[in-house]
């Protein structure tokens, strides 16, 4: 076991030289600060915009929901229908109707 050592000791140490491994990053990461812009977009004032203010800003901003082109009805259900199947939005389907109405008043014409 004794003569063994040595040689084990050489083998270790010529697996950890790795001559090519990349240097370790330094490690002098300082906190960074960034200042976002402000929150511009905004639904339209009103019953509608607060409706969709309240149910569709948690995730994303309005303007996503407002540059969309002018939607038909059953466009605007499929876009609601796919934020609470495919994005786990909280929306009641009791209010759908309310949602799509609320979609179609606040749309471009
Ligand atoms: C739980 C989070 C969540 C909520 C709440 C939510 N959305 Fe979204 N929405 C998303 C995600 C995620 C995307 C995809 C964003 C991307 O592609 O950058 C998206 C994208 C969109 C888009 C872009 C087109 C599309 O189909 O992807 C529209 C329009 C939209 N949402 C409308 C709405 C409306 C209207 C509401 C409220 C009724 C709403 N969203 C609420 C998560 C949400």
């Amino acid at each position: 076991m004794r003569r063994l050592l040595p040689a084990a000791l050489m083998a270790l140490a010529a697996c950890s030289a790795e001559p090519d491994a990349p240097a370790a990053p330094a490690n002098d990461a300082a906190p960074v600060a960034i200042a976002l812009p402000a929150e511009t977009a905004a639904f339209p004032a009103g019953p509608a915009g607060e409706l969709l203010t309240q149910h569709c800003t948690a995730c994303h901003s309005a303007d996503l929901v407002t540059r969309q082109p002018p939607l038909t009805a059953e466009k605007w259900q499929a876009t609601v229908t796919k934020m609470r199947e495919a994005y786990h939005a909280p929306l009641d389907p009791a209010q759908d109707r309310q949602l799509v109405a609320a979609l179609l008043a606040v749309q471009p014409r």
